[in-house]
C-alpha cells in the first residue's frame, strides 16, 4: 500500500508518471512523490546536546553539515533538511526518541549516535524498521558484530579498534603490569577488553581493572588504590568533561611521573584546551591526529575553522564523514532514498580520502582505518607513528557477507 511518498522509489514513480489516465488519477489522488518535487531529504541528527558528551554531538553535528555546504546545500541532487533530537546519552530514554524519529517524523537517515548504550536501543530499532543509519561515534562492537543489518553503516570506530593496538604499543614501552579504569559501561568495557586482548597478546598483564559508575567524576577513591598498587603504568578510557576532570586528577594527585598514563585518544580529543598542562605527554591511540601529513585534512580543518571559529576534533571528523558517505550512497541513487539497494551497495564499496586518511568499509558496514599513536606535544595531539594500518574489527558473528 502506497503510505507515505517518501516510500516511493524512483523506478515506480517514474512507471506512474509514464503509465496514463490512470496513472495521472493515481498521482493527484495522492501527494506529488517527494523525488518528483525535488523534496529535502529528511535527516535525523539523534545525538547528546547536553551533559558531558554534548560537545561531542555538537562536532559531529555542524561538520556533517559543512560537508552537506560543501556540496551545495545538497545530497544526491535534492537539498536537505535536519531534525535534531537530544538523547543526552540517556540509555532509558534512547527507545522513544528514536521510535519518534523513524515513526512520527518519518527521516530518511538517522545519524547517531554517541554513547554506546543508547546506540544498541536505536540498532534495535532501526532493524525492526530497516532503518538507513549512520552511527557517526557510538563504538558499540555488536553494531557492527552480531547486530549488524544491511541498513547500519559506522563512520568511526568499534571499540575495539583504537584500543586493540595499544596492547602492543604498552608493551614494547617496557610495561608488564598495569590497572586500567574506565566508566561502567559498554563503551569502557569493551575498550578496556580490546586492550587486554592485544596487551596479553604481547606479554602483558591487568592487574585490576578499576570502574567508576557513568557518567560520574568523583575519581579520587579509585586515584588512591592507582597509588597503592603501584602499577608499571595505567591505561584508560574516558570522554568529552568526564576525560577532562579526569586527566587533571591524575595530575593533582602527583601520579604522572611515577605512573605514566596511557588511553584511548578520546581522552585527549576535543580537550586539551581544558586540561591544559596536565595533559602533556600523555600518549593514546586512535583514527586521528592533529597534525596529520593528509591534504583532505588541511582544507577540511582550515574550511571548519573558518565556518565554527573553532578547531575541529576526532568527532568533527567522524560526522564529516558520516555526511561523505551518505553523500556516495545517495549520488548513486540520484537522490532516490527508495532505491535502498543501490543506495547500500555504493555505501559498502565507498572509499574515501577522509581528513583522517584512506577510509573503505567492511562487509559488516564498519570503518577501515589507520590507527595512530599521539602524543599530546604543546596542546596537540601530534602524530607519532601509525600502530596498526588499516585496521578492520573482527566483525565476529555479523552474517552481512
Ligand atoms: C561510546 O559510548 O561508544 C563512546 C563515547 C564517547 C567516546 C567514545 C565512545
Amino acid at each position: 500500500m502506497l503510505t507515505s511518498s517518501r516510500r516511493l522509489s524512483r523506478r515506480s514513480t517514474l512507471k506512474l508518471i509514464g503509465g496514463g489516465a490512470a496513472a495521472g488519477a493515481l498521482i493527484r489522488g495522492f501527494p506529488a512523490p517527494a523525488i518528483a518535487q525535488g523534496a529535502p531529504i529528511r535527516v535525523g541528527f539523534m545525538l547528546p546536546y547536553s551533559g558531558t558528551y554534548a560537545s561531542l554531538g555538537k562536532n559531529i553535528d555542524q561538520a556533517f553539515r559543512q560537508l552537506v555546504a560543501e556540496h551545495g546545500d545538497k545530497l544526491g541532487g535534492r537539498p536537505v533538511e535536519y531534525v535534531t533530537v537530544d538523547d543526552e546519552a540517556a540509555p532509558p530514554k534512547a527507545p522513544d526518541n528514536m521510535t519518534k524519529l523513524v515513526s512520527r517524523d518519518k527521516v530518511d537517515v538517522v545519524v547517531g549516535t554517541v554513547h554506546s548504550g543508547v546506540q544498541m536501543a536505536m540498532v534495535k530499532i532501526a532493524r525492526e524498521n530497516n532503518t538507513l543509519m549512520i552511527i557517526p561515534n557510538a563504538g558499540a562492537d555488536a553494531a557492527t558484530r552480531a547486530m549488524c543489518a544491511p541498513g547500519i553503516f559506522r563512520t568511526s570506530f568499534s571499540n575495539w579498534q583504537p584500543c586493540f593496538p595499544m596492547g602492543k604499543v604498552m608493551a614494547d614501552a617496557g610495561h608488564k603490569k598495569v590497572v586500567s579504569i574506565t566508566w561502567k559501561y559498554a563503551a569502557g568495557e569493551e575498550m578496556i577488553a580490546a586492550f587486554k586482548e592485544g596487551f596479553v597478546k604481547a606479554g602483558g598483564s591487568v592487574e585490576a581493572e578499576l570502574l567508576v559508575p557513568f557518567p560520574e567524576v568523583e575519581f579520587q577513591s579509585y586515584l588512591t588504590q592507582i597509588a597503592e598498587k603501584k602499577p608499571d603504568a595505567v591505561f584508560t578510557f574516558f570522554a568529552g568533561g568526564g576525560a577532562v576532570k579526569f586527566v587533571k586528577d591524575y595530575h593533582a594527585a602527583g601520579l604522572r611521573k611515577s605512573i605514566p598514563l596511557y588511553g584511548a585518544g578520546f581522552l585527549t580529543d576535543g580537550t586539551l584546551q581544558a586540561q591544559g598542562e596536565a595533559a602533556e605527554g600523555i600518549q593514546t591511540t586512535l583514527h586521528y591526529a592533529d597534525d596529520l601529513d593528509v591534504a583532505a585534512d588541511k582544507t577540511f580543518r582550515a574550511a571548519y575553522q573558518k565556518r565554527y571559529n573553532a578547531e575541529p576534533d576526532v568527532y568533527s571528523v567522524q560526522g564529516y564523514d558520516a555526511a561523505a558517505l551518505l553523500a556516495v550512497g545517495l549520488d548513486a541513487a540520484k537522490g532516490d532514498t527508495g532505491a535502498r539497494d543501490t543506495i547500500v551497495k555504493a555505501m559498502q564499496a565507498a572509499k574515501i580520502n577522509s581528513p583522517r586518511g584512506p577510509i573503505s568499509f567492511s562487509p559488516a558496514h564498519n570503518i577501515v582505518q589507520n590507527i595512530y599513536l599521539r602524543e599530546v606535544r604543546k596542546g596537540k595531539n601530534a602524530f607519532v607513528r601509525i600502530a596498526h594500518e588499516a585496521l578492520a574489527d573482527p566483525a565476529t558473528g555479523c552474517r552481512l557477507a
